[in-house]
């Protein structure tokens, strides 16, 4: 039996209204309180119009998914515990079982091994198609596709898509069908963050993000983020979501909240610094190219040139097929600076291998090893230095 007061749980003491600073209050709860039996049973929390349940959602989770709708310039969004499972999520409300879903090859592979193994065990096919072919992905388009799959830059190798010319095709494909059979079109957009092109401008129904990533900035907490401007397609995402018991903790929607308030100028940073080392790996010996959608012959830059204003972090490295795995391996190895992990768009630079041929399907045309870097928060004449200390390696 505990000694202490039941006034100590059941305190009368209500901080006042009107406190108001510049940060949003930090909302946690799995419990909310109702005043009344009749509160309990009309309240409604899918319009925002109330609370019922910490997973449902609390003011802090509330604020953060309108602040991401806006960036995205968006009308509702839904907060995932991770990029991954906002990928997921698309994939589970919007597909049945005898539909099919297409991707782009170079797509975030995580998302590729889901569709892979869970979809196709419930029955539901999937098929890539090349991101830099309107007419690849028209020929394979069939009656049972429901959902597509945008991704720009792709993952690793960021080639960039002509998203107009891959939205144009769907939209042809739909002009033909019902509404009810209508293909969808997802993209992910933790690259372009929202800054470097406006997604539903270019005709996306669905826009996820890993906030994992540009909106949080700090490498210390996992969100995605799914947002759309249609009413009925937000209920669908919003109910599955609901269903599968998907939500966010207060503590980590502040630490997005915190982020956004700079995403923008850490992009634009960022961008400038990745750029600079971008082009100046391509002029080092042993470098057979240097993917980057900025760069002037990586695939793709004509149509980042058309539909983008700015670029992410990162840039993948192909070397000299001369020069063995072992050696580039080592080459990471002795980098200061750029540390070896996962994930990109925080303040630490970040370099990671990657054998590119087994996570495609289509040919790869290079046969040299690929380092992918992400660039971070460091002055940039440090990193070009730490690049030029450990390339004596090779
Ligand atoms: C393009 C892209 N989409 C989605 C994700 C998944 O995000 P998370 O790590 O938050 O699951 C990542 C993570 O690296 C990514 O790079």
């Amino acid at each position: 039996m505990s000694e202490l007061p039941t006034d100590l749980i059941h305190h009368p003491y209500r901080p006042p209204q009107g406190f108001d600073a510049v940060a949003p209050g930090v909302y946690k709860a799995s419990t909310v309180i109702f005043p009344s039996v009749h509160a309990l049973r009309t309240r409604q929390w899918a319009d925002k119009s109330g609370y019922t349940y910490g997973l449902h959602g609390t003011p802090t989770t509330f604020t953060l998914e309108e602040r991401i709708a806006t960036l995205e310039g968006g009308r509702f969004c839904v907060l995932c515990p991770s990029g991954l499972s906002a990928l997921t999520l698309v994939d589970m409300a919007l597909l049945r079982c005898g539909d099919e879903v297409l991707l782009p090859d170079n797509a975030y592979g995580p998302g590729k091994s889901f569709v892979a193994t869970e979809l196709a065990a419930w029955g539901i096919s999937h098929r890539y198609y090349d991101a830099l072919d309107a007419a690849d992905l028209a020929s394979k388009i069939s009656p049972a596709t429901r959902l597509v799959w945008l991704e720009a830059a792709g993952s690793i190798t960021l080639e960039f898509p002509d998203l107009p010319a891959l939205v144009a095709t769907l939209r042809q494909a739909n002009a033909a069908r019902s509404a009810q059979r209508a293909i969808v079109s997802a993209l992910d957009n933790t690259w372009g963050a929202g800054v470097a092109f406006k997604a539903f401008e270019l005709g996306v129904d669905v826009s996820m993000q890993a906030l994992t990533k540009y909106p949080s900035g700090g490498a210390d907490v996992l969100m995605g983020s799914v947002v759309t401007r249609d009413a009925a397609l937000h209920q669908q995402l919003l109910m599955t979501h609901m269903r599968l018991g998907l939500g966010v903790a207060g503590n980590d929607a502040e630490l997005v909240l915190r982020g956004l308030n700079t995403l923008a100028l850490r992009y634009h940073a960022q961008d400038a610094a990745t750029r600079e080392l971008a082009a100046w790996m391509s002029r080092q010996p042993g470098v057979a190219q240097v993917l980057h959608p900025a760069l002037p012959g990586s695939p793709g830059h004509a149509h980042w040139q058309r539909s983008a204003s700015a670029a992410a972090c990162l840039f993948s490295v192909v070397f000299d097929p001369a020069l063995d795995q072992r050696r580039i391996d080592d080459w990471c190895d002795r980098l200061r600076l750029f540390r070896l992990g996962w994930s990109w768009a925080g303040p630490i630079s970040l370099c990671a291998p990657y054998d590119v041929s087994s996570i495609r399907t289509r040919p790869w045309p290079h046969a040299g090893a690929l380092v992918r870097f992400a660039v971070g928060l460091e002055n940039v004449e440090d990193l070009r230095a730490d690049l030029a200390q450990a390339l004596h390696v090779l």
